[in-house]
């Protein structure tokens, strides 16, 4: 019995006399090699959650929303398990194609895309770029008048759908900055103007409700608004989005990839045989696949009040808690199988009394300075988000698989770290 339920581990996760292993490798050894903080990612798990995904929606449907997580090596895996990739800036096109995608497996998205944005794009060919505006239209007329270049486009269109999760990541209710609205009719002059435009081949509509969504039936319930709007307007591609929440504690459980494609089945079936329905999903892909190992530096109880136990990153590598109050669990991965009586207050090292990765910590009793800490499911917008705040440098990533490990994104070096000041 692990103190921690296996079920927030990646697929390969087992115990061996209370010491963590993933992928092949105990967590300790990977520890000792490439240094903590440090991001591991089960490689087996990642391509087996691209698979299950294809498998349910089928080659050519399912984009994976790089913001959650991505690197050089995320964008081949994904590319090679079949799966296109969403960008939202030039900056995540330039990683994706510098990792030898073609911008035809790529779809770009943004609801401020810059000139130059679009331009790169459209040189590079992607396969659909996601409109979110009346001036990005604007834009690309612009762009048609001076290079006569076509963008193939879907419209994203708000449904004004509510959606249970923190109020930062809900995307698809009227007062959105995303896309356009379909209760006060921009939808549908977005579609006119689409169609009436020589600088756009209109193919689709899309719609994204939210991120770390846990109820099916707010998926159901947009895929039924958005399948009403598309139904009239003869168009071959339906995109709904990304958003399924994943499990980050014990008390939590999220839908599974195939329970959310059936809900999502269901909903759509109403449509003429022929559309192609896609989806985006980002943490669903990524997040139980990474986990976060850190060194503990200091613990300090205050008696009568609590103890704070500090580790070697925080805010930087892991703002989640942050931005969004998440919750995450914490154990060492050399006493996998301890319970966790004692209670701590997990910290980072910045300069911020708001630099808490968990609250109230179940923790191993006796934790130590030195003994190592895991944040299990830290594979979305963990790395994607990190930032080298107090010019902490950035954590490695490693994947693992067979028993091996390989560097795929090296530590930042304090040199990175004054790279860019000029003298
Ligand atoms: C347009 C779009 N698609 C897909 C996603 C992926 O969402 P998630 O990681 O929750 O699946 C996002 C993330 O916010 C998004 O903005």
């Amino acid at each position: 019995m692990t103190a921690v339920p296996l079920r927030l581990l990646s697929s390969t996760a087992c115990v061996d006399d209370g010491v963590l292993w993933v992928g092949g490798v105990p967590v300790p050894d990977l520890a000792a090699r490439w240094g903590t903080p440090l991001f591991v990612y089960d490689e087996k798990d990642l391509r087996a959650r691209c698979r299950e995904a294809v498998a349910e929606f089928g080659a050519g449907s399912v984009v994976y929303a790089t913001k959650a997580f991505l690197c050089g090596a995320m964008a081949r895996l994904a590319h090679e398990e079949g799966l296109l990739l969403d960008v939202a800036t030039g900056g995540e096109l330039h990683t994706v194609l510098s990792a030898g995608v073609p911008g035809s497996a790529c779809v770009l998205h943004g609801n401020n895309k810059s000139d130059e944005e679009l331009r790169a794009a459209l040189a590079a060919g992607v396969r659909h770029i996601v409109v979110d505006s009346f001036d990005e239209i604007d834009r690309l007329e612009a762009i048609h008048t001076a290079t006569g270049a076509v963008a193939r486009v879907q419209l994203r269109v708000t449904p004004g759908v509510h959606v249970h999760t923190h109020e930062y990541v809900q995307t698809g209710q009227d007062d959105s900055k995303f896309g356009f609205n379909l209760g006060n009719g921009d939808a549908s002059r977005a579609v006119e103007r689409a169609r009436l435009s020589g600088a756009l081949d209109l193919v689709g509509i899309h719609c994204h409700i939210g991120s770390n969504v846990f109820a099916v039936q707010n998926f159901t319930e947009a895929s039924r608004v958005m399948v009403d709007f598309f139904a009239g307007l003869g168009l071959s591609e339906l995109t709904l989005g990304g958003g399924l929440g994943v499990a980050y504690t014990s008390d939590e459980t999220a839908p599974s990839i195939p329970e959310w494609a059936a809900a999502l089945r269901t909903a759509v079936a109403p449509l003429p045989a022929g559309v192609r329905v896609m989806v985006e999903p980002g943490r669903a892909i990524v997040a139980r696949a990474g986990l976060t190992v850190y060194t503990v530096g200091t613990v300090k109880p205050i008696g009568g009040i609590r103890t704070y136990v500090a580790v070697d990153g925080g805010m930087s590598d892991n703002p989640r808690p942050v931005l969004y109050g998440s919750g995450y669990e914490a154990f060492d991965p050399r006493r996998t199988e301890d319970p966790r009586e004692g209670r701590a207050r997990i910290v980072g090292k910045h300069c911020e009394s708001g630099d808490v990765l968990i609250d109230d910590a179940a923790v191993p009793a006796g934790l130590a300075v030195g003994d190592l800490l895991v944040t299990p499911v830290t594979g979305a917008y963990g790395h994607s988000m990190a930032n080298t705040y107090n010019k902490v440098p950035r954590p490695a990533v490693v994947f693992v698989a067979d028993g091996e490990s390989r560097l795929v994104v090296r530590r930042e070096t304090l040199e990175d770290l004054v790279r860019l000041d000029v003298l």
